[in-house]
């Protein structure tokens, strides 16, 4: 039926296109943390680079924990929002220390570690966990907005709700994070904001707003 038609045609295109990134060479879940909290301010082609370094520098979560943090702020330098760092460095004490090493595997677990919100635990507990949970960030905002021309506004806080339940029953149960993944992939190519081409997307059968040609009036999103 047309959901699995849908998740075939994504996953099948993810399957043969993903985009080859440091941190997608395995799950751990210390390597889903730190990517997605340097990629939620930064281009991708920017994060590789300090992403590596990083990694060099602070080789796991223990290591993380234990470092001074000064370390990791100048690690961060270039990144912006220190805050973040700070944060990151917290939730990597709080697994070590709270949770005795042991990563808690459920997105709502994982919401309470210092600076991890709703996307970032929703990207590590299927990406490293295999929870079936969606990963709602710009990208998967506007990927479903124009395939299923959602007319609620993503400047209310509110809508994560109508997306968290729209997307939940697309989520293939053996691969939640290779879908979520393959969203921020054509997130950021067939269905980007500033360059577009939905015509030559992979799910472009299931995209009502460029069935429609209406795809720049999606999202919704009213000034704030
Ligand atoms: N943007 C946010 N998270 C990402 C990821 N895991 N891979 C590529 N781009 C991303």
């Amino acid at each position: 039926e047309k959901v699995a038609a849908f998740q075939q045609a994504l996953l099948d295109w993810y399957d043969q296109h993903a985009r080859t990134l440091p941190w997608r060479q395995d799950h751990d879940p210390y390597h889903v943390m730190v990517s997605e909290l340097m990629l939620q301010q930064t281009q991708v082609q920017t994060v590789i680079p300090y992403y590596e370094r990083f990694m060099a520098q602070f080789p796991t979560v223990e290591a993380l924990a234990a470092a001074p943090e000064a370390a990791v702020l100048k690690a961060w330098e270039g990144l912006g929002y220190y805050s973040r760092a700070r944060r990151l460095q917290q939730a990597a004490q709080q697994i070590v220390n709270d949770y005795d090493g042991k990563w808690p595997r459920t997105s709502a677990e994982l919401q309470t570690l210092a600076g991890i919100g709703p996307y970032t635990a929703g990207a590590i507990a299927s990406i490293s966990f295999g929870e079936v949970v969606p990963a709602i960030d710009g990208n998967a905002f506007r990927v479903f907005a124009r395939l299923f021309k959602v007319d609620a506004d993503i400047a209310q806080p509110q809508t994560r709700q109508v997306f968290y339940d729209l997307i939940r029953p697309l989520i293939p149960k053996d691969r939640p994070g290779d879908f979520n993944q393959a969203v921020m992939d054509l997130g950021s190519s067939y269905m980007s904001a500033n360059h577009p081409d939905p015509e030559h997307s992979p799910v472009r059968d299931f995209d009502a707003s460029y069935r429609d040609g209406v795809v720049a009036d999606y999202p919704v999103k009213t000034k704030k």
